[in-house]
């Protein structure tokens, strides 16, 4: 078919190419994306006044439900309303989402544009999470590598993949801070705290879009979900969120705010009730937050079906007041439901709506494509595409970072890494050889197939030395179904009588009795967590504390490795079992890595992006928080039993050891808007190369309302030779330090005295203070 001629009005001026090589990467250098780039470089970015005329220009020839197509996101993974072809050539469709069959996209690309009235591209959106066909580690143990290069590096790369499919806008990254493990969501966002969650969602949007809008090969990012979502009551996925003003605005809000400074394209509004107005009808949030405060230019679309479930809620008396409470409150697309198409006509007529909101709204959606190229270049070339999935240098990068993500938090006697003592290693667990338990739950591009499981990467690494029995152990189910289980799923349990489960359970156990050490891979399976993937229990699911237990009793070593993606309870191993290594859900290359990392070829350096419960009773036990009577005691909040965390927040070991040390300031005081340079000196005192992670913690001594014991304010992850010892300086921004007084109801920077602390977890006691000055 011929491609049409777009109208001149669609054109861009020819200037020169966008440069591809500011960010700085870890390991592979950005000149090496050119080689294999499929979507064709733009034009200098235009600036908003011209994206916006472009935009008007063209909403000046729109009818009402061509504006209203617009406003429509449609799902594919099931019969759309009308054929997909039918809503693209009509106009009545603005994206399209689930759908990544690269030939198939790029045909309703063509559809849209040579066939529609306006010529209006579509946007194909997907769930890109961590990977699109190679798979990263998951978000939170992404925060675990607290290397926001390392994440944003993992999201280039999976823009890389998702673009030369065809698709150009990410739903990700999820920046809503948790501080409930039972909440299943909590894998995919940067865990408990809003300035490493800061950080984090910064790296992610520049992974993802590149440092422009529309840079080739790199899509646009979808902050979500704005606002609170991870505040879910009891940590029941969906459930309303109760969250005071302050801290909506010191602990929820900074990391959107971050990523949308960061330039981030796009939002989505929540599910949930936020202090009893659901996100998705929220003007405070989508408005007043968002366009007022935050100036975002950028559009808005609403969770799956979220339009329409705010009669749910008890809050919208039908559909249609639905959309109109959706749209005034500042969503400008409807995921998957069809309210505003349906029912805004009517309500435009009855006064409920004005064509300016919707002419807002779709000015905001065209902006969007404008600026990611798309009416300059709307297709993909699929013919290229499966050769652009999974590369060795895909492959090399999730498996570096899979090692970076890794926590250790247990090695007693240094059994790790391993000798090149052990000439058998029993292997066992339910999730040591599933290939898509490795992967983590939202990666259903991903093929499991591509996966390495443990088993696979320990026989790469070891066959030559040792030999590896391997047996599962005990098999493990989730009670409810999960809702992707048609999409992706572990595989089901094989064993159906207590008898087979029994004589596994003490098959396994001869294996290990015949092994000089034992490997556990314990842990949950994808699906255990996730969307709709929450818990009322953190203990190991099925029989693998007991599996675990009567392993430790064998008196063999017993390394435990766990694949899950939030806390769980550990308590027993944390005194039994001699090593204890998250391992997270690493991804596509997850078995090389673990290898990497056992045998030493690799030396762990995460740190723990969330505190670890000592008990489930504990949640939320986030440490930024306020203390009260008798500080002098403060994990004795629990008459049976400590209120100290299992792990502090910040905590991760490495085979190298490291101290920190002469802790200094650039000037005693430091003048509010100004940069404060701190100083440390970090030594590895091993003989080991490894990573540690220097963290810089605040505490501002007295205030507008009561501040927290520590907030960390720096970090940085620095790898150090055998014995070196290095002085990193940190920029303390002072802006950092100023809060939202519950007071004034007003950002503060309070002049005063702060205590400053530099270390390995929040519990550093390196200490020294400064004073802000006006
Ligand atoms: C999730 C979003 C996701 C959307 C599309 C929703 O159920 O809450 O995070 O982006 O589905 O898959």
């Amino acid at each position: 078919m011929r491609a049409r001629a777009i109208p001149s009005l669609l054109m861009f001026s020819a200037v020169a190419i966008v440069s591809i090589g500011a960010a700085t990467y870890i390991s592979v250098p950005r000149n090496a994306v050119s080689a294999h780039q499929v979507t064709q470089p733009l034009p200098i970015p235009p600036s908003d006044a011209e994206a916006r005329a472009f935009a008007d220009k063209l909403i000046a020839k729109m009818t009402l439900a061509e504006k209203l197509g617009q406003m429509t996101q449609v799902p594919l993974n099931s019969p759309p309303p009308r054929p997909a072809d039918e809503l693209a050539r009509t106009g009545s469709v603005g994206s399209f989402l689930f759908i990544t069959d690269a030939a198939e996209i790029n045909r309703l690309q063509h559809v849209a544009v040579e066939q529609s009235r306006l010529h209006i591209p579509l946007l194909f959106g997907y769930d890109v999470i961590h990977g699109f066909r190679t798979i990263y580690p998951v978000p939170i143990a992404l925060a675990a590598s607290w290397d926001p290069s390392a994440a944003e590096q993992a999201q280039s790369m999976a823009a890389r993949e998702a673009r030369a499919t065809g698709i150009q806008w990410a739903f990700a990254p999820m920046v809503d801070i948790a501080r409930d493990p039972r909440w299943g969501r909590i894998m995919e966002g940067a865990g408990e705290d809003p300035f490493l969650g800061s950080r984090m969602a910064e790296a992610q949007v520049k992974g993802f879009q590149g440092a422009t809008l529309g840079e080739p090969d790199h899509i646009m990012a979808c902050v979500k979900h704005f606002a609170g979502y991870g505040a879910a009551s009891g940590g029941r996925d969906y459930e309303e969120s109760n969250i005071s003003d302050e801290q909506l605005w010191n602990v929820y809000l900074p990391p959107f705010h971050a990523a949308l400074e960061a330039g981030a394209g796009s939002i989505m509004s929540a599910y949930m009730d936020l202090n009893g107005v659901p996100a998705t009808g929220n003007r405070f949030l989508l408005h007043d937050v968002l366009r007022d405060d935050w100036n975002f230019h950028g559009m808005v679309v609403s969770d799956w079906a979220a339009v329409k479930s705010l009669t749910t809620h008890g809050f919208s008396k039908d559909d249609t007041d639905a959309a109109v409470r959706a749209l005034n409150a500042g969503v400008d697309m409807e995921m998957s439901t069809t309210n505003f198409q349906d029912k805004l006509p009517a309500a435009l007529h009855q006064g409920l709506v004005t064509e300016a909101a919707i002419n807002n709204a779709v000015r905001n959606i065209l902006i969007a494509k404008y600026k990611l190229g798309l009416f300059k270049n709307p297709y993909s070339d699929p013919s290229k595409t499966a050769s652009l999935m999974v590369t060795p240098e895909q492959r090399a990068t999730a498996r570096k970072i899979a090692t970076q993500t890794a926590v250790l938090l247990r090695d007693q006697d240094n059994l790790l890494p391993l000798s090149s003592k052990y000439k058998t290693i029993a292997l066992i667990g339910p999730l040591a050889d599933s290939k898509p338990d490795i992967m983590g739950s939202w990666c259903l591009a991903g093929h499991p197939s591509d996966s390495v499981t443990v088993l696979e990467g320990l026989h790469k690494r070891y066959d030559a030395t040792a030999k590896i029995l391997y047996t599962k152990g005990v098999e493990i189910e989730r009670e409810q179904p999960s809702i992707f289980d048609e999409q992706f799923s572990s595989p089901k349990p094989t064993m159906t009588t207590d008898a087979e489960r029994d004589t596994e359970f003490h098959h396994a156990l001869d294996l290990i009795n015949q092994s000089d050490v034992a490997i556990l891979v314990l842990g949950e399976l994808q699906s255990m967590s996730g969307e709709r993937a929450s818990r009322s229990s953190l203990d190991l699911p099925g029989k693998q504390e007991q599996l675990l237990e009567a392993a430790v009793a064998t008196g063999k070593p017993i390394v435990l490795v766990l694949l899950n993606a939030r806390p769980l309870n550990i308590t027993w191993a944390s005194k039994n079992v001699p090593v204890i290594l998250e391992a997270w859900y690493p991804g596509t290359e997850g078995g090389n890595a673990i290898a990497d990392l056992l045998s030493g070829d690799a030396n762990p350096g995460g740190k723990l992006p969330v505190a670890w419960p000592l008990t489930i009773g504990q949640i939320p036990i986030n440490y930024g928080r306020n203390l009260t009577q008798i500080p002098e005691a403060p994990n004795t909040r629990y008459w049976d039993g400590s209120s100290a965390p299992l792990y502090p927040f910040g905590y991760g070991l490495s085979y190298s050891t490291f101290t920190t040390t002469n802790l200094r300031i650039a000037a005693p005081t430091v003048h509010a808007g100004s940069t404060l340079q701190v100083s440390v000196d970090v030594q590895n005192t091993s003989n080991r190369a490894g990573d540690e992670v220097v963290e810089l913690y605040t505490h501002q001594r007295a205030g507008s309302a009561s501040r927290p014991v520590r907030e960390l304010k720096g970090f940085v992850r620095v790898s150090l030779k055998p014995n070196e010892t290095r002085t990193v300086t940190i920029a303390l921004n002072t802006k950092d330090l100023g809060f939202w007084s519950p007071q004034t109801h007003h950002w503060s920077m309070e002049p005063g005295t702060f205590d400053l602390w530099a270390g390995t977890d929040e519990t550093a006691t390196t200490h020294t203070t400064f004073d802000l000055v006006p």
